[in-house]
């Protein structure tokens, strides 16, 4: 059975570098992509502070994203490339960090709770395929170093994952 262990928080590369290790030891062994986003976002939701809703969204077609394994209330199942934070993540091929997503005009809310929000794409040697999004109820949540902490987690999920089929 895997245990997350707590991790002293104040220093946050420290502290990504630990989940990291650990995200790691939670996947080994494992490829299915499913299973292992449902354990990644599982960790995530327990390990970083001040979330309320940690989870994956994957592309269906070049337009679409759609819900993947998440923690959280539930979620908006479709969004459209170029629509909310997420689809705009992977319309400008970029990370997104939003520190008050109510100064983001195209914010979708799926809980009305959400203040900041970090989007990090999941890329293979194809490009783009999806993102790993995470959510707060606290305006300014996330930094930069959250952004590559988070962006190494995502790194680590594709890795471990096969998408073949
Ligand atoms: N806020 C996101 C939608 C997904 S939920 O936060 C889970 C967006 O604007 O794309």
């Amino acid at each position: 059975m895997f245990a997350a262990t707590a991790i002293d928080t104040t220093n946050k590369p420290a502290f990504y570098n630990e989940l990291a290790t650990q995200l790691k030891a939670l996947l080994e062994g494992e490829d299915d992509s499913i299973a292992n986003a449902a354990n990644t976002s599982a960790l995530i939701y327990q390990m970083v502070p001040d979330l309320n809703w940690a989870g994956f969204y994957f592309l269906q077609s070049d337009e679409e994203l759609v819900l993947g394994p998440f923690q959280g209330k539930p979620a908006c199942v479709r969004i459209a490339v170029g629509k909310g934070v997420c689809g705009t993540a992977v319309d400008l091929g970029m990370s997104m960090l939003i520190k008050d997503v109510h100064d983001f005009p195209g914010h979708i809310a799926c809980d009305a709770d959400s203040r900041s929000e970090l989007v990090v794409l999941l890329r293979d040697a194809d490009g783009v395929f999806g993102v790993l999004d995470l959510d707060s109820p606290l305006p300014g949540r996330f930094d930069k170093e959250d952004q590559a902490g988070i962006e190494k987690l995502a790194a680590i999920y594709v890795a471990a994952s096969s998408f073949e089929g």
